[in-house]
């Protein structure tokens, strides 16, 4: 018996969750496996109502389940960032869900490229450290000094040797990118793992460590270090140089190690060579601890409550939770029940069929049953 955390969330997010836990229903019926759903009612409903946003309570019941099935957040009447930073970002850092993973899966028909190739990329992101961990400020100018004294001398001494016209007048804002040298070290365990255990030889490492020398180097020296511990190739690509590969040829990639600021960018373009937002999944995951599932795409409100939303990155989602809890069949079953229900055409508005949010689920189940 698996104990899920099921947070439907805002717009189309209770919408594309009810369909995809009809394809989990159809998962049980065939396979076994049970499921006991726990329904938080986290979001911007609640926030209005209660000022709530993640409670103590909320996250105690996350910590005791098996894995946290996601719809998405956001609500046009409250003020952009507010749920997100609240809810996502707080769950992130207090579950300490350091690995985020996007795999990039070529859905045919959908597929945006000229060269009709199959491809499936295994992006893993590093969800706390790099230019997101929020270490940044402003110094001169109007804003005056502010808090963070001791970044801002040491910035201040920086540009005393670097600014290319010695004048230091005017106002400065920063931003700082941070490995730390254990993060970093339990990123690289997690991904030459994850490639290991797929039957993989080698991973490639995203960076702009020629330009970025100290963060990325510290990085590169690690990913080396791991690589020889784990008997895994290391291949090294410039993110620049990336972006342009997954466009001419994604099919040479499987596991991609990428830092935050990088992985954000790239899994964006991911998303849409695989054939749009509407068939991205993501895990949010502590290897240790609980880890969240979820479409990348967010709550739509310009379609919500028509019934028409796609289910799919839903469902694709709920694939990778099955097989983050060890059901790789059943992972395999509904990816495959996936590509046939895309291949035939059964699809939603948006990817040009008539189906509703519920009618393409329901197929989905069905060809995880045939
Ligand atoms: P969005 O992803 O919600 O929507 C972008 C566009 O794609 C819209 O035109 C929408 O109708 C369409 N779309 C998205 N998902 C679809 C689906 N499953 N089927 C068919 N069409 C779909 O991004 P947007 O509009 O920028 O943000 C809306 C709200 O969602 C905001 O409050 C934003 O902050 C939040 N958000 C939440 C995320 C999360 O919970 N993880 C992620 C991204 C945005
Ligand atoms: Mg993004």
């Amino acid at each position: 018996m698996y104990h899920i955390d099921v947070i439907p969330g805002d717009g189309i997010g209770p919408e594309v969750v009810d369909a995809a836990l009809d394809v989990l229903k159809a998962v049980s019926e065939n396979y076994g496996g049970q499921f006991d759903l726990e329904y938080s009612d986290i979001g911007a409903e609640r926030y209005l109502r209660t000022g709530k946003l993640l409670t103590d309570e909320d996250l105690d019941t996350m910590r005791e389940s098996d894995a946290m099935f996601f719809g998405a957040v956001g609500d046009p009447r409250v003020e952009p960032g507010v749920l997100e930073r609240g809810i996502l970002l707080r769950m992130r850092t207090d579950l300490d869900q350091y690995i985020n993973l996007r795999p990039v899966q070529s859905w045919h028909p959908y597929v945006p490229l000229k060269n009709e190739v199959d491809f499936d990329i295994r992006f893993i992101r590093e969800n706390t450290e790099d230019f997101y961990m929020g270490a940044g400020g402003f110094f001169g100018g109007s804003k005056g000094p502010d808090s963070k004294v001791s970044i801002r001398r040491e910035l201040y001494n920086l540009e005393l040797d670097l600014h290319a016209t010695g004048d230091l007048d005017g106002e400065f804002a920063y931003e700082i990118g941070m490995l730390s040298a254990k993060g970093t070290e339990r990123f690289a365990d997690y991904v030459f793992r994850y490639a290991k255990d797929r039957g993989e030889e080698k991973i490639t490492l995203v960076d702009k460590a020629n330009v970025c020398t100290d963060i990325y180097g510290m990085q590169r020296r690690i990913f080396a270090e791991k690589a020889e511990e784990y008997g895994m190739g290391l291949d090294f690509m410039l993110a620049d140089a990336m972006a342009m590969a997954m466009v001419v040829r994604p099919e040479t990639f499987g596991t991609v190690a990428v830092p935050n600021l990088f992985g954000d960018v790239l899994t964006d373009l991911g998303a849409q060579i695989q054939g749009g937002l509407g068939l991205g999944a993501s895990g949010n995951i502590n290897p240790k601890g609980v880890s969240m599932f979820e479409p990348i795409h967010g709550s739509a409100p310009d379609i919500a409550g028509r019934g028409i939303a796609n289910p799919t990155a839903t469902v694709l989602a709920l694939a990778m939770m099955l097989e983050n809890l060890s059901m790789r069949k059943e992972a395999d079953a509904v990816r495959t029940a996936v590509k046939r229900c895309l291949a035939e055409g059964s699809a939603t508005p948006d990817m040009g069929g008539k189906l509703s949010t519920k009618g393409m689920a329901a197929r989905m189940a069905e060809l995880v049953i045939q």
